[in-house]
């Protein structure tokens, strides 16, 4: 989870976020590259007594600053490209999570065993207690097995909403009257955090999510023992 003063992406905890964290870092280097290029030339027109009063075209120099960027281009493009097939694709998952966005919770369903469900609300400050996360905490958390290729089905029941879990690499618009899907993998036990990413109205801050991922053993124990 994100904790104080932490200016970076959190740490990823799924192999899609490893991959997005590889692509914003390769990016941003490109994105310096071309700062400090660009810096240079510039400055250096500050300064420089190069005038030329009968220049009306350079065929050459155009072709290669019209010729590099592009390349550039390219090489930001192809990667971002795989990155996008990668996040979309979903093979042979366990299991499948619903969430819906309401005004202002998450509910969840488990559809594959009895049909569990419950709502996800956050706790109230007042209710806290010295274990709480302010502003992140719910009363009722998603269980999910780790290691496993899990199927998120996401909508909404009145305005947008997205669940978003930054670690995991996930974010999704959940729409009245339309199901999303997505895909994650977890791979380490622990718990992890996120928010509502649609400016969806007045407790927009107040619907976090919350996801506590456990062994597949025991979570077939927490689904044996659901009420
Ligand atoms: Cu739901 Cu913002």
């Amino acid at each position: 989870m994100a904790t104080w003063s932490n200016f970076n992406l959190q740490n990823s905890a799924s192999p899609l976020m490893e991959q997005i964290i590889f692509f914003h870092d390769h990016t941003l280097i490109i994105l310096i590259m071309i700062t400090i290029l660009v810096g240079y030339l510039m400055i250096n027109l500050f300064f420089n007594k190069y005038i030329n009063r009968f220049l009306l075209e350079g065929q050459m120099i155009e072709l290669i600053w019209t010729i590099i960027p592009t390349i550039t281009l390219i090489f930001i493009a192809l990667p971002s490209l795989r990155l996008l097939y990668l996040l979309d694709e979903l093979n042979n998952p366990l299991i499948t999570l619903k969430s819906i966005g309401h005004q202002w919770y998450w509910s969840y369903e488990y559809s594959d065993f009895n049909n569990i469900e419950f709502d996800s609300y956050m706790i109230n400050y007042e209710k806290f207690n010295i274990n709480n996360f302010r502003l992140l905490d719910v009363d009722n958390r998603i269980i999910l097995p780790m290691n496993n290729q899990i199927r998120i089905m996401v909508t909404a029941t009145d305005v947008i909403h997205s669940w978003t879990i930054p670690s995991l690499g996930v974010k999704i618009d959940a729409n009245p009257g339309r199901l999303n899907q997505t895909n994650l993998f977890i791979n380490r036990p622990g718990i992890f955090f996120g928010q509502c990413s649609e400016i969806c109205g007045a407790n927009h801050s107040f619907m976090p999510i919350m996801i506590e991922s456990i062994s597949i053993k025991n979570f077939i124990n927490w689904i044996n023992n659901y009420s």
